[in-house]
């Protein structure tokens, strides 16, 4: 971990000075960052200077007293054990400036049990870090009785600064939040080996069924059981004594079945992989069981006022790789249906773990998700769902530029730009502020990076068939409103163009693309349809016939196709689309007046679903009303004075 922090902070500029007490872990540590900084030079997101500078911002030593001498933060990543961290600590506070922030990047050690050996104990506080940490994007900043709100507020804008995603643990108690929500699990997959109810693989097999990443005992063998049966072991001291009641784990940790590292776990490891014997899902757990036992330890952490639920999705959606995190699983369930089902699995495992926590057993679930329930301080007063994104958690970015009129809503979720909920719910906010924008007269939507999206993230959650009918809902509402706002919309085309992000484009008034972009609907060879709208826009654009031929056959095709067959307007080279866009839509915005284009909206759209005599009437009228603007005097008289008109929208 701590050549991994250093690499990270040498990224971001900062140079530092890696310390260890072996000077063949410094050598190891050397080679670890080279690898990693080679890996990110072979995939183009460094280049040779950049490599070089990295490593030279990073320096090694063998002597404590020294790295820490000069140091403005110091991290420290000793091993678990509880008297070598404190020994640590005391060595680092006695030698370092009195004023620097001493961070410890412990899992598990209550911060205030380090402060307490500390000179100046106000500036101890954790950082704890994800595994690998040049990937993960998550950072629990935790305070302890001790630490003053100054270092850890710096701590927090530190952790800002090298790229991270901060989450802030306001009290320092066992396992802060990820670690925290995983104790009940880990224990709940212990006690099912306990009493033979099924086998790991059959577990796993059921778990990544259920869209789960890897399944919960490979997992467990990539961390290694050593480690996990160490944590229940800490969590029987600290949380609760039923934490001991594992037995299974600690059998296979005495015979020296570790998982990856020791190449025998629950399953042989060959090459870094699990060789998993062919499993049938097990039907011992049901998904909401998991998700049950999380939103119980995540409401006693609200309830603990250890964190904010918004902190809380954030630290479970990046600390575990998971699209969703307990809050959201939790608004999309009911008081009732939780509470049933973690008496059933406490009364099963025989374990009050697992029994509702008091806001759930008293019915108060939705409001101890809101953060209306807690008395605590202002922090954990913040809901999950409108909650200020952390930066970097930003999923849609709207850019306004008064000089051209153009604005850009800029899709920014995951690599591929995939539209989940809260993309859904940005764009509709956008868009809505954008309505009556007098300084915007058309909206570019653009996708961050290669790709334009390559659709719906299909890992979300969903509670049941009428929350899926309900997103599918929210998902034609939201691009609706792009065929509905008065405003020109022009969606660019490129990279993967795919499911739900296709269906966003056939939503906007023009369609620009590379002439590579990769577009279809791959819905109907996932068992779905297209669901945003677009089994019923696509023929409208380019005819049943061909609308019905890329809908069922899912085949996927490119821009120059797209534009073959009238779809897209216009194909700009991959390099250069951004700015061909940009100047497209610069060029609409100053030449067309914008009560007429929002009035030729409407009557292409509307016109479109009448006959023929209502259409010719609204066309009719609408020229009625266009008569009295303040926009067609314009246009006439800058067209007789032969100058560049300048618009109002009115
Ligand atoms: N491994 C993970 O996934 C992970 C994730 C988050 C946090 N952590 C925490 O990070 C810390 C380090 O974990 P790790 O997995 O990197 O352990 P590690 O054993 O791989 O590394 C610890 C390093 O500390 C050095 N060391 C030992 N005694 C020292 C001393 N007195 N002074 C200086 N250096 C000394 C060792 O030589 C070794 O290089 C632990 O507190 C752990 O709980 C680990």
């Amino acid at each position: 971990m701590g050549h991994g922090i250093a690499e990270v902070c040498a990224i971001s500029g900062l140079p530092v000075i890696i310390e260890d007490a072996f000077p063949e872990a410094l050598k190891k540590a050397e080679v670890s960052i080279k690898s990693s900084l080679d890996r990110m030079k072979k995939s183009g997101k460094i280049d040779d200077t950049a490599y070089s500078s990295v490593l030279s911002r990073i320096s090694f030593s063998s002597s404590l007293k020294e790295a820490v001498r000069d140091a403005d933060l110091i991290i420290e990543a000793v091993p678990e054990i509880p008297d070598l961290k404190i020994s640590v600590i005391k060595d680092i506070t006695s030698s370092c400036r009195p004023d620097v922030i001493v961070a410890s990047n412990t899992s598990n050690i209550r911060i205030s049990t380090l402060a307490d050996h500390a000179t100046n104990p106000q500036r101890v506080l954790g950082l704890h870090f994800f595994n690998p940490p040049v990937v993960m994007k998550l950072v629990e900043v935790i305070k302890s009785d001790k630490t003053s709100q100054e270092y850890f507020d710096s701590a927090f804008e530190f952790a800002k600064f090298i790229g991270k995603t901060p989450i802030k643990v306001l009290k320092d108690s066992p396992g802060f939040v990820v670690n925290r929500i995983n104790a009940p699990e880990s224990l709940l997959f212990c006690l099912i080996l306990d009493k033979g109810m099924a086998r790991p693989e059959d577990v796993d097999a059921f778990a990544k069924g259920q869209g789960l990443p890897m399944g919960p005992y490979e997992l467990m063998d990539y961390v290694g059981i050593d480690t996990v049966v160490h944590s229940l072991e800490y969590y029987s001291e600290t949380l609760d004594r039923e934490y001991g009641k594992c037995h299974y784990f600690k059998k296979f940790m005495e015979e020296g079945k570790l998982g990856l590292k020791s190449g025998k776990g629950f399953y042989v490891w060959e090459n870094g992989h699990a060789k998993i014997p062919e499993a049938k899902p097990s039907s011992v757990l049901e998904l909401l069981d998991i998700l049950a036992v999380e939103i119980n330890e995540a409401v006693k952490i609200i309830e603990e006022g250890v964190a904010a639920p918004s902190d809380i999705e954030t630290g479970v959606k990046l600390g575990m790789n998971r699209p969703f995190g307990p809050i959201s699983v939790a608004e999309s369930l009911t008081n009732a249906e939780i509470k049933r089902k973690l008496l059933a699995l406490s009364q099963k495992f025989d374990t009050k773990i697992f029994y509702p926590a008091k806001s759930i057993e008293d019915g108060k679930l939705r409001e101890i998700i809101s953060g209306k329930a807690l008395k605590h301080t202002e922090e954990t007063a913040q809901p999950a769902s409108d909650a200020k994104a952390a930066d970097g958690d930003e999923v849609v970015r709207l850019e306004r530029d008064e000089q051209t009129k153009v604005a850009r809503l800029i899709l920014k979720n995951t690599r591929n730009n995939l539209i989940n909920q809260k993309v859904l719910e940005s764009l509709e906010k956008y868009l809505k502020q954008l309505w009556n924008d007098h300084e915007i007269n058309v909206i570019v939507i653009r996708g961050e990076g290669d790709n334009f999206s390559a659709g719906a993230q299909l890992t979300q959650f969903f509670s049941g068939p009428m929350d899926f009918s309900e997103n599918a809902r929210l998902g034609e509402r939201t691009f609706r409103l792009l065929s509905e706002i008065p405003k020109i919309t022009i969606a660019e085309m490129k990279g993967f163009v795919l499911g739900g992000g296709f269906e966003l484009s056939i939503w906007c008034d023009i369609r620009v693309a590379t002439p590579e972009a990769t577009i279809g609907f791959p819905e109907t060879t996932l068992g779905l349809i297209p669901g945003w709208g677009g089994s019923q826009r696509l023929s409208k654009l380019v005819g049943m016939s061909r609308a019905s031929y890329l809908i069922l056959t899912g085949d996927r095709f490119t821009g120059k196709y797209a534009s073959d067959i009238g779809l897209v307007y216009k194909l700009f080279e991959k390099t250069n689309i951004a700015s061909e866009t940009d100047r497209l839509a610069a060029d609409l915005a100053s030449r067309i007046a914008p009560v007429s284009a929002a009035m030729a909206k409407k009557l292409i759209y509307k016109g479109s679903e009448m006959g023929t005599d209502n259409g010719l009437e609204m066309e009719s009228v609408a020229m009625g009303l266009l008569y009295g603007t303040d926009d067609l005097k314009e246009g006439i008289s800058a067209f007789l004075q032969k100058r560049k008109p300048d618009y109002k929208g009115r």
